[in-house]
């Protein structure tokens, strides 16, 4: 397997008691590692972007409740104050179901410790598992996507699903890296996915330190793109899959989903099992983070926006089964998602048989 600078980016880092979130507010420019020993404060970072994409959401909510754990050390209401904390990191951000996965995870491991000490341990020992699990799942959900791909194809992806938004390697990002080294594609291109720029900042970042090519474009130049004929897949990931398919990702990507199924284009969703929530029953329900209007107001903290103009910033937005061709695991691949077959999906993964091999 060829080795990806970007892929020994780690962007969530346990030592010695302490998280340390690579600070992707601030990247490409700067790469600043944040220390934090309070899950609160975890919580206020998953908030404000200092780390982001949905399994890094996830690991790093799990490393607060270590972190919330090791603060309610010594005290008799230590439960209670490590729950506390768990809300709070619920919280956090609402559309991403691999953060309510980690923490139901980690709610488990500290019910079933008699005491603080014990917690911490059990705790640490998860979420570290956690983190591998995530790398290892995201190098097979990379060989299982790129055999989708007929050799000879630009891609076209969406936000960041990197290295920096997983625990490492990526998923939709994954799949390119694979497909990459294969052989099997062209060219890769990356929306620049405003309002937060995670493709111009975020992705681009990661292929160009991977030596892969990639040409970033405005959302608006999508459709014309789509229409060259040049793009054989759009790949995105996914912050929630409900039981019947509909995909919740990053704003925009209904929109790339529309315009590949206009144009022939096949739609690639990559995601871990973890964000497939088989209680959510439809994308109907799935929960859309609204951001702040100056989000969109504003560009690298200063207002461009005429004085007095609103603005709509839904994070995400919920692309109908439908439009998607194929949902790529790290159990394997299930095209055409429907309910029946991602039920199937799951009953074999938790079996630990393989799935439909790509
Ligand atoms: O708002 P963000 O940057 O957290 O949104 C991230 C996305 O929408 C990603 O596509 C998604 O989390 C999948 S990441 C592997």
């Amino acid at each position: 397997m060829t080795e990806h600078r970007s892929d020994t980016i780690r962007p969530i880092r346990f030592e010695d008691g302490n998280l340390y979130l690579l600070d992707q507010r601030l990247l490409p420019g700067e790469a600043v590692r944040q220390c934090y020993t309070d899950a609160g404060e975890v919580a206020t970072a998953i908030r404000d972007m200092v780390v982001r994409g949905a399994p890094a959401i996830g690991i790093t909510a799990a490393f607060g409740v270590v972190l919330a754990c090791q603060k309610a050390r010594g005290r008799d209401d230590w439960r209670e104050r490590v729950a506390a904390d768990m809300d709070r990191l619920r919280a956090s951000r609402p559309t991403a179901v691999n953060l309510f996965w980690a923490l139901d995870r980690m709610a488990r491991e500290v019910d079933g410790a008699p005491d603080p000490e014990a917690a911490i341990e059990a705790t640490t020992t998860a979420a570290r598992q956690m983190l591998d699990d995530d790398i290892a799942g995201n190098r097979r959900m990379g060989r299982h996507g790129a055999s989708l791909i007929e050799p000879g194809q630009a891609v076209l992806t969406h936000c960041n699903t990197g290295s920096l938004a997983t625990g490492g390697y990526g998923t939709a990002l994954g799949v390119i890296r694979a497909a990459w080294d294969e052989g099997r594609v062209t060219e890769v291109f990356a929306d620049e996915t405003r309002p937060w720029l995670q493709g111009s900042r975020l992705t681009a970042w990661e292929l160009v330190h991977d030596g892969i090519p990639v040409q970033l474009l405005c959302e608006g130049a999508a459709a014309s793109l789509l229409r060259s004929g040049r793009v054989g897949w759009v790949i995105v990931g996914s912050d929630r899959i409900a039981a019947n398919g509909d995909v919740a990702n990053k704003i925009g990507t209904y929109g790339l989903a529309l315009l590949a199924r206009a144009h022939g284009v096949r739609f690639m969703v990559a995601a871990p099992l973890s964000t497939i929530d088989f209680d959510m029953p439809d994308g109907e329900g799935i929960p859309i983070e609204q951001r702040a209007e100056d989000e969109v107001l504003a560009l690298a903290g200063k207002r461009v926006a005429a004085d007095g103009a609103r603005a709509y910033n839904p994070a995400f937005d919920v692309t109908p089964a439908h439009l998607v061709d194929a949902i790529v695991t790290e159990h394997g691949v299930v095209e055409a998602p429907d309910r029946d077959n991602l039920a199937a999906l799951r009953r074999k993964a938790v079996a630990g048989e393989p799935v439909v091999e790509g």
